[in-house]
């Protein structure tokens, strides 16, 4: 499977909103087996956004297996049309990256916990609860679907974004 090249800011896919799948035909298919594949081949990526990859659908990728600030993790999500149906309480704010932002981080506040529904790669709608980081990587997501970048979230430009050291 072709791994797909990485939209960058400042391209303007990325501040557009995205439009909802209404057919789960063979096109999304691959366009999400494609998305799947570019996601894992970046060893750090744990979420992909279809504007990343020049695509306007309403689609997001994310895995957050094996990531040390993961807690009990859903593994593979597919979330086609996601809304969120819930933010928690709580919010925390923490250091965030995008590969479509790859020169810096920012620090963001978010929810810590998430209730949200998607359709899934079968077709069927889901509803998932999730927590702590795997609740942080979906909002990042799907921001991108609302054509918001973490940039958008920081509170304050000047002390609240950084310019990368080190690429890990
Ligand atoms: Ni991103």
């Amino acid at each position: 499977m072709a791994v797909l090249p990485i939209r960058k800011f400042p391209d303007p896919l990325l501040k557009s909103p995205t439009r909802n799948v209404l057919k789960l035909d063979d096109q999304i298919k691959r366009l999400i087996q494609a998305m799947i594949a570019t996601m894992r081949h970046y060893p750090h990526c744990v979420g992909l956004a279809a504007p990343q990859v020049g695509s306007e659908y309403r689609i997001a990728v994310m895995d957050v297996s094996g990531h040390p600030k993961a807690e009990k993790p859903h593994g593979l999500l597919v979330l086609i049309n996601p809304i969120v149906m819930e933010y928690g309480p709580r919010e925390k704010v923490g250091r965030e990256g995008c590969m479509s932002v790859p020169d810096f981080t920012g620090n963001v506040p978010r929810a810590m916990k998430l209730r949200l529904r998607a359709f899934d790669q079968t077709g069927s709608p889901q509803d998932w609860t999730l927590r702590g980081f795997e609740a942080v990587v979906a909002q990042h997501e799907i921001d991108h679907l609302d054509g918001l970048l973490f940039l958008d979230r920081v509170e304050r430009v000047g002390s609240d974004v950084f310019r990368r050291k080190t690429y890990r």
